[in-house]
């Protein structure tokens, strides 16, 4: 079983998850076994991206009852002669579009989640289609937002990254506090708090609403309603504990960078979901031509040769643990306050200056060569191999896709 599940998401298309998640994968495997769930199941992306010959793929998983774990390709000798990464392996989509294994109901979409959860990796990482429907969101953590890929080359891409945090915090909202939802008989009031607690809900989640337009607003009405009340201190963690990571692709230099990517990305989220969300840069991947030379002839970057260079100045490796420390924010440990928030305009100034900072920091001390992609991939799976090894599960990727039920009981209202 796994250790880890990552998804790697973007809400939007084309902005390079596939590239990312491919290449991080592969990267991965070199610590411990990996597999790449292709869940873009409707135009293949993986394996039109790696040329192995595959012999069993989702379709045999669905219709020819075959095991998820009998349905893992790994690379030819002719990708991988050194065989550096015999501990790859990948699950492709089906060859075609097949209507019901691209569209998935919700029974295939248990069974798929029921053997992700069986297969025999330490890590798996998930390719994610575009879009921000259940056939996404169900597949992602439920207190993080696994690996979120955005670029400043398409804005709306950026905004439809911080729409899957609001999605991700609202299904897990949702599902605790439905109707029908136990939470309710163990605490005060509970019936009359049913009834505020949907309301406020459906209108932070309309974004036509201005007048809630974020939870921090649906906690403040909520405390001016309900007084002191146990629910307040939940749903306060729920939000603060929640960490989201982003790995920003096409590259363009720190300054452009932050002003067309990662400052509309946080003020969006600041402004739509909370200002207390706990953001991580797990770092970036410089526009490159062999990248996607490397991705049209099925051969992924990180499978091509380095080209001869004359080594740079690498950072050694307590320079780049030391690095990674100070700017991963590993901090749910530390006790926080729960604050409530007082009525105030959405303030992004706080999460921005650190965004900056840690952005500054991560480049101004890069070590070695990091213009070649191949160094920008090992900077990011190092930054996350150590998350993997600190951080709790609840914090970066999951041990398992949780069920509905699950999430339920994993919520445990203090006081
Ligand atoms: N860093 C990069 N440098 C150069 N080209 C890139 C880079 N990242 C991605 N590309 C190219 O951009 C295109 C889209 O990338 P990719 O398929 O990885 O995106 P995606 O988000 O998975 O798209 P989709 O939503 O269609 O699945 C591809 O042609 C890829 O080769
Ligand atoms: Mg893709």
């Amino acid at each position: 079983m796994p250790a880890r599940i990552i998804p790697v998401s973007s809400g939007k298309g084309g902005v390079g998850k596939t590239t990312v998640a491919t290449n991080f994968a592969l990267s991965l495997s070199r610590y411990a076994p990996t597999i790449l769930v292709d869940l873009d199941t409707g135009t293949s992306s993986v394996r039109n991206t790696i040329d192995a010959p595959v012999s069993r793929d989702l379709y045999h998983f669905f219709k020819k009852g075959y095991k998820l774990s009998d349905c893992v390709t790994t690379l030819p000798p002719s990708l991988d002669p050194a065989g550096e990464y015999k501990n790859f392996g990948f699950v492709a989509g089906p060859l075609h579009l097949i209507e019901e294994i691209t569209n998935f109901d919700d029974r295939r979409k248990r069974q798929l989640q029921d053997a992700i959860n069986q297969l025999p990796a330490t890590y798996v990482i998930l390719d994610m289609k575009a879009g921000v429907d259940a056939n996404v969101i169900d597949f992602l953590p439920y207190s993080n937002s696994g690996i979120l890929v955005f670029t400043p080359f398409l804005p709306s891409a950026t905004l439809a990254a911080s729409d899957i945090v609001k999605a991700i915090l609202f299904k897990k909202l949702r599902i605790v506090f439905a109707h029908e939802s136990p939470f309710y008989a163990r605490v005060p009031d509970g019936e009359r708090t049913k009834v505020l607690i949907n309301d406020l809900l459906d209108r932070v989640e309309d974004v036509y609403d201005t007048a809630l337009p974020n939870l921090d607003a649906f906690l403040t009405d909520l405390a001016e309603a309900l007084g002191p009340h146990p629910i307040l201190e939940a749903i306060s963690q729920t939000v603060e504990y929640f960490r989201v990571f982003y790995v920003l692709n096409l590259f363009n230099g720190v300054t452009e960078i932050f002003d067309t990517a990662i400052k509309p990305f946080v003020t969006n989220l600041v402004s739509n979901v909370s200002e207390r969300l706990v953001l991580t840069n797990l770092g970036w991947v410089v526009r490159s031509d062999a990248i996607h030379r490397g991705n049209c002839d099925r051969r992924p970057i990180l499978l091509t040769p380095r080209p001869e260079t004359k080594a740079g100045p690498g950072a050694t490796e307590r320079q780049l643990d030391q690095i990674i420390r100070e700017t991963l924010g590993l901090q749910v440990e530390k006790a926080r306050k729960p604050v409530l928030p007082l009525r105030k305009p959405p303030d992004a100034e706080n999460a921005l200056g650190n965004q900056l900072d840690v952005l500054r920091k991560m480049y101004d001390r890069r070590p070695g060569q990091i213009d070649d992609p191949r160094d920008n991939f090992e900077y990011i799976t190092n930054r996350a191999v150590h998350l993997l090894n600190h951080a709790r599960p609840s914090e970066f990727g999951m041990p398992r896709i949780a069920t509905k039920e699950e999430i339920l009981k994993a919520f445990v209202p203090r006081g």
